[in-house]
């Protein structure tokens, strides 16, 4: 991914002086686990956190198809239509954030750094064991089961926006809940829109709306009923949250390591099923749906997106 021109050191200048910034270069050790994990998952036919059975997509297909007027991404349509860096912002679109991202060294969280640096946003990196020796992302070490360092890097942040992708294993619903009202409690104070990339398991099942995709034994096994669970609660908590700033992204079924194809179909709060009958997106098309929303808020609170074909090659 390349870079836009930054040349300054990102957000150094926050005062983050309790924090240790990790500059040791990008590391890709982190990717390369979760990748391998979330691999793992595809092929047993379940995904960690959207835990959808094998065979559920067969049923979802229809949902997906039903809902294929649900709105193009906005990156389709603004940018890049095959792979490759992100190009300039959209007319309207906001430009040089400043955004935390919390959990930057995951899967999500460390593409979502990446695809905000290339579009010319400046990014600090939390997580406990950040890296980056990319110019415009600071990486700062935060274990956010230390709510008053959270909220301190938070404050200090003076950031635009909060990508929250924070994971554990297992799942650890009171910390991801906790987590997530200490940033909105944060990004109330600061103004700070909030976007946290959830579950899958919050969305409604297809062609079931009564029912949640995390209820759904059709979807989610009974063994990951939790980590389902924890998205959900995570969803419930920001709804009850007085800050008005927010959205939850959640992805589709699958979300693996791959390729940025920058197309991808977005939706409401219901489950989303590609062209090809499953509910995938790769984590680079996600984080640039993640950047698409902070670039250009929409007014939904609960949003998700899927892989988007693109015109066969000539
Ligand atoms: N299909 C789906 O619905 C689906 C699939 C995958 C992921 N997801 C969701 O996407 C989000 C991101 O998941 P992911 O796969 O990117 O997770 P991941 O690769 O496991 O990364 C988790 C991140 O959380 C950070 N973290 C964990 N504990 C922390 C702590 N105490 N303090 C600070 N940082 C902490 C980790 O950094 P350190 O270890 O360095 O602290 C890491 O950066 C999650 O909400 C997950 O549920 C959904």
């Amino acid at each position: 991914m390349t870079q836009s021109g930054m040349t300054d050191t990102g957000m150094t200048d926050t005062g983050m002086t309790k924090a240790r910034t990790v500059k040791t270069g990008m590391t890709e050790a982190g990717m390369t686990e979760n990748g391998t994990t979330t691999a793992g998952a595809v092929a047993a036919g379940t995904v960690a956190d959207g835990a959808v059975a094998a065979g559920a997509a067969d049923r979802a297909q229809g949902a997906g198809r039903v809902e294929g007027a649900d709105r193009v991404g906005r990156v389709a349509r603004a940018r890049a239509t095959e792979a490759g860096p992100a190009g300039a912002a959209p007319d309207g679109a906001r430009a040089g954030l400043r955004i935390v991202v919390l959990g930057a060294s995951g899967m999500v969280g460390s593409r979502v750094t990446r695809e905000a640096a290339a579009r010319g946003h400046r990014v600090l990196a939390l997580a406990r064991k950040p890296a980056s020796d990319d110019p415009a992302v600071t990486p700062v070490a935060v274990d956010a089961r230390d709510p008053a360092t959270l909220r301190a890097a938070l404050a200090a942040s003076r950031a635009d926006a909060v990508v929250l992708a924070v994971r554990t294993e297992p799942a650890d619903r009171d910390f991801l809940v906790d987590t997530a009202r200490t940033v909105l409690d944060a990004a109330a104070r600061t103004g700070a829109r909030v976007l946290v990339v959830g579950g899958a398991g919050a969305l409604r099942s297809p062609g079931r709306p009564e029912l949640l995709v995390a209820d759904d034994p059709a979807y989610v096994p009974e063994d990951l009923r939790p980590v389902a669970a924890a998205g959900v609660a995570q969803l419930r908590a920001a709804q009850e949250h007085a800050h008005g700033d927010w959205v939850y992204l959640s992805p589709p079924a699958l979300l693996e390591p791959g390729r940025r194809t920058g197309r991808y179909r977005r939706g409401g709060d219901t489950l989303l099923t590609a062209a090809d009958g499953r509910s995938w997106i790769s984590a680079e098309d996600l984080a640039a749906a993640v950047v698409d929303e902070l670039e250009s808020p929409g007014s939904e609170r609960h949003v998700t997106v899927v892989h988007r074909e693109g015109p066969p090659a000539a």
